[in-house]
């Protein structure tokens, strides 16, 4: 049975779209939710756009490649991972990357609907995304906080089917449609923003490796509801001796953060076992060469952010 929730959605979109749309889906809950109700609501007239930026973390396209399949979604998956990274290259200023980011985001984007005559742009918005600030700052915290702040000038009627819901009304549609493992939260700006210093391939690599050490290993040991909030590695260019074989060697550095938080405003450092940061220790350091030293970051938030830039 469908519940209220979900006829609620695809009755927005049945209401408003009156000729062919397109969307942006991360693979986040947020706007897989909104690609799936749209698949249902219009199947004929909404187009679903993925772009693969290079900066995500293993299996991530690979889930939306099947989100697309499992629900007959007319999906196009985009691999624009060459042009962020040429973007990225010699910058090291994280506002920088960010608004490089964004901004590439935004041309891929265009160049997609460009190629698609559509008329109507479906955003993802939710509730907490505009009230938070009282609703005035609504176009400022998006263009911050998302990458996927889209344009005006491509002179689209925006629609967004999900901006009353609340996050937990969000799982619950995620778990009704039957997307419903839980989602760590994920920056728009991916794995560019866990990396210090400029972003290279190398580097990306590296930190994808030990991003999915820290996942399997905490998945692995941990209940669902026992796991921290948030857990993931950060790349640090930052050099130390290291002794491999008998050989001498200097490596960089990977740092694990994880926390646990009600809302991402605070949070707290979580006191993860011994063993199972021995364990991912290990791992990293065996598994990925170039890196010599792994660290755990004990801050709270505040004074901290969660993420380090
Ligand atoms: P900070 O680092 O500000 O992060 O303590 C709070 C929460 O937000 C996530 N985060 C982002 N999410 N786009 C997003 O959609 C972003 O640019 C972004 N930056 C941080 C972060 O992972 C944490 O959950």
């Amino acid at each position: 049975m469908v519940s209220q929730l979900l006829d609620e959605v695809t009755g927005n979109i049945r209401q408003n779209l009156k000729g062919k749309g397109i969307l942006a889906c991360s693979g986040g809950t947020d706007s897989s939710v909104l690609a799936v109700a749209a698949a249902m609501a219009a199947p004929q007239n909404v187009k679903t756009i993925f772009i693969d930026t290079g900066l995500l973390r293993i299996g991530e396209r690979e889930r939306v490649e099947k989100l697309f399949r499992d629900f007959n979604i007319q999906g196009e998956v985009i691999d624009a991972s060459e042009t962020f990274i040429k973007n990225l290259s010699g910058i090291t200023d994280p506002e920088k990357k960010r608004k490089i980011i964004g901004e590439t985001f935004i041309r891929v984007f265009e160049e997609a609907a460009s190629r698609s005559d559509v008329q109507y742009l479906l955003q993802g918005t939710i509730a907490p995304d505009w009230i938070e600030s009282g609703g005035k700052n609504r176009d400022a915290i998006k263009s911050h906080h998302n990458v996927g702040g889209l344009p005006e000038k491509m002179n689209l009627k925006l629609i967004e089917p999900l901006r009353d819901l609340y996050k937990d009304e969000v799982r619950q549609l995620s778990k009704e449609l039957g997307l419903n493992e839980y989602l760590q939260p994920f920056p728009g700006p991916g794995l560019a923003v866990r990396i210090l210093g400029e972003v290279t391939r190398e580097r990306l690599d590296r930190l994808r490796r030990a991003t999915r050490i820290v996942e399997e290993t905490i998945e692995e040991r941990y209940n669902p509801e026992d796991r921290p909030w948030q857990y993931f590695a950060i790349y640090l260019p930052v050099k130390t001796t290291g002794v491999h074989g008998d050989k001498r060697s200097y490596g960089d550095t990977i740092a694990i953060r994880a926390v646990n938080s009600l809302d991402a405003m605070t949070a707290t450092f979580s006191m993860i076992d011994w063993n199972i940061l021995e364990d991912i220790s290990v791992r990293i350091s065996n598994e990925i060469e170039g890196i010599n030293r792994v660290v755990y970051d004990v801050t709270h938030k505040p004074p901290g952010t969660i993420e380090w830039e």
